[in-house]
Formats: structure tokens, C-alpha cells, sequence
């Protein structure tokens, strides 16, 4: 072990305030710590807690935070449990987005301000993961990611219910007439049978797939499911690893390197992973001082072909995903086809490659050859044109009835016209989605407006829009839809989403109109609608429609410092920090 002095000896052993030391000993003292143990020299371990009552996503960190100690003093660390800002996604509202940034300014000051020398990560449900991610790039002491795991498999009649893909299907049954409000509770309470976080491909598993694609969690860490006797030995070994990386000053700064996002990238792809690992990659990446663009995702991600077979996009759920290998075993396919940047370092303190030898899966079933995938071309389109300057559409869960319908003319395959249906927010949605007046048909296109980041505020999850009950009935599942805010990333919509700039912030969209003809062109990643330039300049004299106002002090500073989903929906002001954990605070 290193003879490396640790910041928190600042606090707790400085001979030069020893008036300042005997105040920081003396209350860590009042449950049971003895000042021996806080002046031996060893690393003090923060463990950034997630989990809570009203985060049921991450409550199994309660218990797994034991393992962690457990590991952390075996190892020879001292270890500090602090609580972290809860974001729940099913519940929070306006929505947990708003949340990111407040976990990850909270998160900041935690281990910038206290006598923490490394951290461990307790990450779970959509945001808790990148919020600390972006924290410990702003730090940049070492830290390490654990992930709580999802849940179980659900099962409900005999079939699979995935939790998220559950609720949008049911809601699409419950307006075609085939279940009634009781029944879909059933599904939908089926879906979610343990602790954990969603057992789908939704934004928690995939951003903990990230997690541990860009080399930050132990290798396998992310697909346990929370209840297996897996997840409490991987909180174990984390525990002890984060000792080791103290003393190694092994730092994100070293292991979220571009080559790791242009990965996260490749793997984000492969798994059919969430619309919203777009903003959340973006954040991480701009907090780690890593410039990713709109040609990266077209460039690294859009060719990569879908691998995993679970929904979303697929048939499965996580607890076959763990068994068929994981992370690990999605990446070894992708490292053996030549799409990674594997010879990184990762927290294990071996290359990313190391940790994928002697990965491959056995279960062909759920992990598909590179060469025999489930779908070709399944990373995100760069979409742009004169309504948006950037949005991205999920092609993985583009199904082959929409296909058929949209994308199959003889001719222009790929290229489609729709007459524009406009809502102005979620509210205005569920007001008028079944009016007859506003004549919806087939070649309908829904658009959602005032749902980004400052419209919200937050940036909601409502782009994902279902047809009017009538067309359900008539066998139309999805329409397309374009919007400036975002989707589950359990929907199985083929949405044109996160259009950014929002309405808003003076982006187009705002002066779009029912009845507007709005062309797409998948080959060309264009989504212009169909009017003269001198229409526009004439709409845009009159003001756009006004957002909501602020409810909270943090909605109003939010809306007043985050950028627009297209660059990650940061505090911008606070990209510009970066290594603070090497800057000392005043006593
Ligand atoms: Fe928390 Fe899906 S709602 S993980
Ligand atoms: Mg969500």
C-alpha cells in the first residue's frame, strides 16, 4: 500500500490546526469512531447512499451499504455513509430530470466539503446514475460504481411483463377496450415483483450498463438482479476495491476518457438501450471535459447492430441477461467485431479488454452474434432540419407494422409526410387526444411542445404519445410522433424526441401548426416541415405560447442555468469545474 496522504488527514490530523482537528475528532468520536482510527492514515470511504423509502429503486442499498463496509475494512478503509438526493422516476413530479442536477450539485458539495478521500457510487433508478457519474467528474477523486440491480423478472399470466413496457401496453389495451383499470393494475403490479430497479432495457439498466461500459464499475457489476446473492458479494468487492483505488489515486479523469464515451456509444447501441442515455451520456461526458458531437452517435453508434434481446426492443428481461453474461458478454461481441476502444482503463485497474476475456455468452437466444443480430443499424438517428437543430429517433424499436406503413413506399423508402396534430404539453394532450375535430387519422404526425428542460421544466417524459382511442381500435398502435421533450426508455415508440432548441428556449417547434405538413427523411436525418421561409419569419413575429411558472425555488434556478437536452441539459456553469476534489476548502 502507498504511503499517500490522505485529504481527509487535513481534517483529521494537521498539526498546523490542531484547534481545527480537535473540533472535526470530537463529534465523529460521539458514535464510536475512535480519533485512532481517524488519525491511522487510512482512506476515508464516502458511500454515496441513494437508496430510501421514496426511492424504492435504490432501497436495496440499505442493505447492500453493509456489504460495502464490510469490504471497505477488510480492506483497510474507513468507511462514511451519507445520503444522497433521491430521484425516482415513477414518482417525482413535475418529473425526476428536474432532480439530475440538483443530486449531482448536492453530491459535489458532499465530497468536496467533507473529509472524504474516494467514493463508492450506490447508483440504481434512471438519474441516481448519471447524476453521481457527473459529480465524480467534477471531483475527479476516485470513485467507483455500484449498481442496486434490477428486479426480477415479471410475470403475468403466464408471459414476461417488463416493468415500464407493462404500462405503456396496458394504458394502449385499456383505451382499445381490452382490459379494464383493474386488470391493467394487475399487470402493471405484476411487472415489479422485488427490490431493484426496472428489470427492463429502460434508462436504469442502461445507464448502469454504461456505467460499467465506460469502465467504472467492476466487471458484471450492473445486470445482477437485486435480490441475488450476486449483488450483496459485488457490494463486497467494491467495498474493498475502492481501498485500493485510494491509494492508487486511480481517478475518473483516467477512466472517463473519450475512447470510454465513443464506447458507451457502441454499447448503448448494442443493447437497445434508453433515448435518454443521449442527454445523460452528453452531461457525463461534458462534466468529464470530453467533447462528444452529433456526428459521434452517427459516426460510432448509429451502425452498430442490436445485440441484446430484451425489452424494449426485445423479448426478455434481466434476470436471463445476467445469466447469459451481461455487460461483459455484449462487449466481448462488440470487442471481437473491432467496435470498441478496449485497451482503456477501467476502475479494476486492468484494461477494459482484460475484463472481457473468457466473456462470450452461451445463450444465443439472448445475446446475438455480431453478425447475426436482431436488428442492423440499431444506435440512435441524428435527425435535423428547420424545426429542430437536433432530436434523435430510437430505430431499434421501429416495428415492422410501422416500418410497412411509413417507410416502405416504393420508391422513397425511409421518407414519409404527415399532417402535424400540435399540443402544447402533456395537459393539452390529454385534454384533446380524442377529440373527433381535430381529425387524426393514419397520417397523422402527434407534436408535443413545452416539454424540454425550461418548459417543463425538467424535460418530460411524454413524447412517447398513443393514437386516439378510435385508432387504437382500429389496430394503429403508434403514430409517429415529434417532440422537444423525451420518452421512457421502456417506450417502444419510434419518436423523433429531445428536439432541441425547445420551444422555450425560442426553437421552431414553437411556431409549428396543426395542419402543417411535416416531411421526414430517415437517409438524410432531415425533419423539415413543409412551409416558405417567409411564413415562418411571419409566425415567428407573434409570441410564442408561455411555460408554466416556476412552483419551487430550484425550478427557477434550474430553468435559469440548464442547457438544452441536445448537449445534456447541464448547469451550464458548472461544466467549467472540473478536478475540485484536488482544491482544498478553508477550514
Ligand atoms: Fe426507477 Fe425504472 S422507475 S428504475
Ligand atoms: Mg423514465
Amino acid at each position: 500500500m502507498s504511503e499517500r496522504r490522505f485529504r481527509s488527514q487535513d481534517w483529521f490530523d494537521n498539526p498546523e490546526r490542531i484547534d481545527m482537528t480537535a473540533l472535526y475528532l470530537e463529534r465523529f468520536m460521539n458514535y464510536g469512531i475512535t480519533a485512532e482510527e481517524l488519525r491511522s492514515g487510512r482512506p476515508i470511504i464516502g458511500i454515496a447512499q441513494s437508496g430510501s423509502d421514496i426511492n424504492p429503486c435504490n432501497r436495496i442499498h440499505l442493505e447492500l451499504a453493509k456489504r460495502v463496509r464490510e469490504g471497505i475494512r477488510d480492506a483497510g478503509g474507513i468507511a462514511m455513509e451519507f445520503p444522497v438526493h433521491p430521484t425516482f422516476e415513477n414518482c417525482r413530479r413535475p418529473t425526476a430530470a428536474i432532480d439530475r442536477n440538483l443530486a449531482y450539485l448536492g453530491l459535489v458539495e458532499i465530497l468536496h466539503g467533507y473529509p472524504i478521500d474516494a467514493v463508492v457510487l450506490m447508483t440504481g433508478c434512471d438519474k441516481s446514475t448519471p447524476s453521481q457519474l457527473m459529480a465524480a467528474a467534477t471531483m475527479d477523486l476516485p470513485a467507483i460504481v455500484l449498481s442496486g440491480g434490477p428486479m426480477l423478472d415479471g410475470w403475468f399470466d403466464g408471459e414476461l411483463v417488463g416493468s415500464g413496457a407493462a404500462i405503456w401496453k396496458g394504458r394502449r389495451m385499456m383505451a382499445a377496450g381490452q382490459i379494464d383499470g383493474e386488470k391493467f393494475l394487475q399487470i402493471a403490479t405484476a411487472s415489479a415483483p422485488s427490490a431493484g430497479h426496472c428489470n427492463t432495457m429502460g434508462t436504469a439498466s442502461t445507464m448502469n450498463a454504461i456505467a460499467e461500459a465506460l469502465g467504472m464499475s467492476l466487471t458484471g457489476c450492473s445486470a445482477i438482479p437485486a435480490p441475488y446473492r450476486e449483488r450483496g458479494q459485488m457490494a463486497y468487492e467494491t467495498g474493498r476495491r475502492i481501498v485500493a483505488m485510494a491509494h492508487e489515486d486511480l481517478r475518473p479523469s483516467q477512466v472517463m476518457t473519450r475512447d470510454a464515451f465513443l464506447d458507451a456509444i457502441v454499447v448503448n447501441a448494442a443493447i437497445g438501450g434508453s433515448t435518454n442515455a443521449q442527454p445523460h451520456i452528453m452531461a457525463m461526458a461534458r462534466h468529464a471535459g470530453v467533447e462528444i458531437t452529433p456526428e459521434d452517435w452517427m459516426r460510432y453508434g448509429y451502425d452498430v447492430p442490436l445485440l441484446l434481446n430484451m425489452q424494449p426492443a426485445g423479448k426478455y428481461l434481466g434476470e436471463r441477461f445476467h445469466r447469459a453474461g451481461g455487460v461483459p458478454a455484449v462487449m466481448w461481441e462488440l470487442q471481437q467485431a473491432g467496435r470498441l476502444r478496449a485497451a482503456r482503463p477501467t476502475v479494476t485497474g486492468r484494461s477494459m479488454a482484460a475484463n472481457l476475456e473468457g466473456r462470450a455468452t452461451s445463450d444465443r437466444e439472448m445475446i446475438h452474434p455480431f453478425e447475426q443480430p436482431l436488428k442492423e443499424q440499431a444506435g440512435f438517428l441524428v435527425l435535423k432540419g428547420n424545426l429542430f437543430d437536433f432530436a434523435i429517433m430510437k430505430t431499434s424499436v421501429i416495428s415492422a407494422d410501422f416500418r410497412q406503413r411509413y417507410l416502405s413506399t416504393p420508391g422513397s423508402e425511409g421518407v414519409f409526410e404527415c399532417r402535424a396534430v400540435v399540443f402544447d404539453g402533456a395537459d393539452d394532450y390529454h385534454a384533446r387526444i380524442n377529440d373527433p375535430s381535430l381529425e387524426i387519422d393514419a397520417r397523422s404526425m402527434l407534436v408535443i411542445r413545452g416539454a424540454g428542460p425550461i418548459g417543463w421544466p425538467g424535460s418530460a417524459e411524454v413524447v412517447n404519445m398513443q393514437p386516439p382511442d378510435a385508432l387504437l381500435k382500429q389496430g394503429i398502435s403508434a403514430l409517429p410522433t415529434l417532440g422537444d421533450g423525451r420518452q421512457s426508455g421502456t417506450s417502444d415508440s419510434p419518436s423523433i424526441l429531445n428536439a432541441s432548441p425547445e420551444s422555450a428556449a425560442g426553437g421552431n417547434l414553437a411556431w409549428l401548426r396543426t395542419g402543417d405538413i411535416v416531411r421526414v427523411d430517415l437517409n438524410a436525418g432531415r425533419c423539415d416541415v413543409l412551409i416558405s421561409e417567409e411564413e415562418f419569419a411571419q409566425r415567428k413575429t407573434a409570441a410564442p405560447a408561455q411555460a408554466p411558472a416556476s412552483q419551487t425555488p430550484w425550478q427557477e434556478i434550474y430553468r435559469a442555468t440548464v442547457g438544452q437536452l441536445q448537449s445534456g441539459a447541464c448547469m451550464e456553469l458548472a461544466v467549467s469545474y472540473r478536478g475540485v476534489g484536488q482544491d482544498m476548502p478553508r477550514h
